[in-house]
């Protein structure tokens, strides 16, 4: 087999073997001051210990869209943020209130929500495409009582039907600040705020700091709920498997809508007081290459989707770039495909180390390093201090070679402490004893390498965001035209999957183009753009249980001109 030995040089982690063997997430906490006080901020360490330390002129964020380019110390974020905190303190935040961030990528998004976690609220990211029905589901699920914003954002933001949320606090000019008590200028509360370090809340290590909406295969989308303790694994990690270094510039392409741009967007680099890049706008290889060139970075965590774009691009783009910063290339998210490896090695001369976890997991848990043999098409070995396996639906352990559930050892500092407000769905994850049960199907090698194989539920992951089949579904059948609708991910070669809907009509519709066209519109404009279905097919009629549920597996049987399996459960009437 293909394999890519380890580099030569010397790594955070040297010796896996050894560290598996006798490392304790004890000997981690002994970096943090908080491990003789029993009192914690994940934002006081993630910025302020570093200007307390005496690395406060060291740049801490690299910022960039179209329009802006700046850069901020980490002393300066540490006023800025400091006078947040001062700010929703002003505004009623307490401990444990629920602060949505709705914003597009920009400084004043990370000072936000670094000032919304110093005075103990969880925070709520949102992403940026959200639209109204999108927003909604997920600050009443979360009984949020504020949420931050930006004046091209607001008008998403249905708040008559929202009775917990009191304050919409708008960063920027917007002609709705003041025409109601709900609507409050940040840039005027700021300015009022005192910017000393007395806002800080000290709070426990299990008290929670972030909330990410995730989506499941049935049922709304999830709370998924981390406390601080977790920056015990966004610090080691950064170190282990980011490699990172004093003088690093890192760039992690993820927005901090999604769990990959907080926990290594923002805690991971900054807990390791490296520089951080952080690029604003959309997408286009021209752009990436540019962003690596200009700022020199050498560290780049991205995903198989965007490798596979930048993979498809005409030569000239890449030539016209000195790409030679790069030291270390990571990769999560989806599956990341031999081909793309090789690639990688073709024009980076630089290995892409995969890496393997879940937004309820909080932190990598399965990984590649630097310093051990990568097998392309393998998501690595566990991270020390973590036990994975594979097991089946019993929880007995599976012998190396064997298909199955793909389960981790509970207890990991990172790992999710609750889906909001439903202990049921929490529970779920945990049904055999002692392990978690990520929903992956996976097996393990001889040498202790895991190779994934696929989703044993229905959610769909296309270029590199996780999509729940059943919010689509729900929001298509409210289109006049739509009777029923199924929804599955189909295999795309850029995006790993694309959303295909099947859809039968309501009587007195015809299908057509046009009819194509408007639905999509209509998931685009309620939903959100990455939850349109990129193909729509019709059918007189869907297949369905006896209870009613659409048959998903048979829709992906048709799609993939497989067998359908079992039908016994199908209604044929
Ligand atoms: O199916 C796995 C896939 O992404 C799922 C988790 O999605 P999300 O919570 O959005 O988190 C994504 C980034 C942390 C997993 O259940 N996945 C994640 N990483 C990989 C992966 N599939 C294959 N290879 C990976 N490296």
């Amino acid at each position: 087999m293909e394999i890519l030995e380890a580099g030569q040089g010397t790594y955070q982690l040297q010796d896996y073997q050894k560290e598996r063997e006798t490392f304790d997430w004890k000997q981690v906490e002994k970096a943090f001051s908080w491990s003789e006080t029993g009192k914690v901020n994940i934002a006081y360490e993630t910025i302020d210990r570093h200007v307390n330390e005496g690395r406060g002129d060291k740049k801490a964020l690299l910022y960039s869209d179209k329009n802006r380019e700046e850069s901020y110390t980490f002393s300066e974020l540490k006023e800025k943020t400091d006078q947040a905190a001062h700010m929703y303190r002003n505004l009623g935040i307490s401990k444990g209130d629920r602060v949505f961030i709705f914003m597009p990528r920009s400084p004043e998004l990370y000072v936000a929500l670094l000032g919304a976690v110093k005075v103990g609220a969880v925070v709520g990211p949102l992403f940026e495409a959200f639209m109204q029905d999108a927003v909604k589901a997920r600050l009443e699920d979360s009984e949020a009582s504020m949420i931050v914003t930006t004046p091209d954002l607001v008008s998403r933001i249905p708040h008559e039907d929202l009775p917990h949320l009191k304050t919409i606090l708008i960063s920027g000019d917007s002609d709705k600040t003041g025409s109601s008590e709900k609507f409050v200028s940040m840039d005027e509360k700021l300015a009022e705020a005192d910017t000393d370090d007395s806002a800080i809340e000290w709070v426990d290590l299990e008290d929670g700091f972030i909330l990410h909406y995730t989506s499941g295969s049935t049922g709304k989308p999830k709370g998924v709920y981390h406390v601080h303790k977790a920056m015990l694994q966004h610090y080691q990690t950064g170190k282990w498997v980011l490699d990172l270094r004093e003088d690093d510039v890192y760039w992690c392409t993820a927005d901090p809508g999604w769990v990959t741009g907080t926990s290594y967007g923002i805690f991971g680099p900054w807990l390791n007081g490296v520089t951080n890049v952080v690029r604003g706008g959309r997408f286009s290889p021209d752009d990436w290459y540019g962003t690596i060139d200009k700022y020199n970075v050498t560290v780049w965590y991205s995903a198989p989707t965007a490798f596979r774009m930048l993979m498809a691009a005409p030569q000239e783009t890449l030539k016209n770039h000195d790409l030679s910063s790069l030291r270390h290339i990571l990769s999560v998210g989806e599956p990341l495909n031999p081909e793309v490896v090789r690639w990688g090695w073709d024009v980076f001369n630089l290995r892409i180390h995969d890496t393997w976890w879940m937004t309820e997991t909080g932190a990598m848990l399965i990984c590649n390093y630097p310093s051990e043999p990568i097998k392309p098409g393998s998501m690595g070995k566990p991270i020390p201090g973590v036990d994975a396996s594979i097991v089946d639906d019993h929880g007995n352990e599976l012998p190396p070679g064997e298909m199955g559930n793909l389960a981790i050892k509970t207890g990991w500092p990172a790992q999710m402490r609750k889906i909001w407000n439903n202990e049921p769905k929490f529970n779920e994850y945990f049904a055999i004893e002692g392990w978690y049960v990520s929903g992956d199907t996976a097996y393990r090698d001889e040498d202790g390498y895991f190779w994934f194989q696929g989703r044993n539920d229905d959610v769909i992951m296309t270029a590199g965001e996780r999509v729940g089949p059943f919010e689509i579904e729900s929001k298509l059948v409210e289109h006049e035209a739509v009777a029923e609708a199924g929804v599955i991910g189909k295999p795309d070669e850029i995006r790993g999957h694309i959303i295909k809907a099947f859809i039968a009509l309501r009587e007195g519709y015809e299908e057509s183009d046009e009819l194509k066209e408007q639905i999509q519109k209509f998931i685009k404009s309620e939903l959100a753009a990455h939850a349109v279905p990129r193909e729509i097919e019709f059918k007189d009629k869907l297949p369905k249980t006896r209870s009613g549920k659409i048959m998903r597996r048979v829709l992906k049987a048709w799609e993939l001109d497989e067998p359908t399996g079992d039908l016994s459960t199908m209604d044929d009437n």
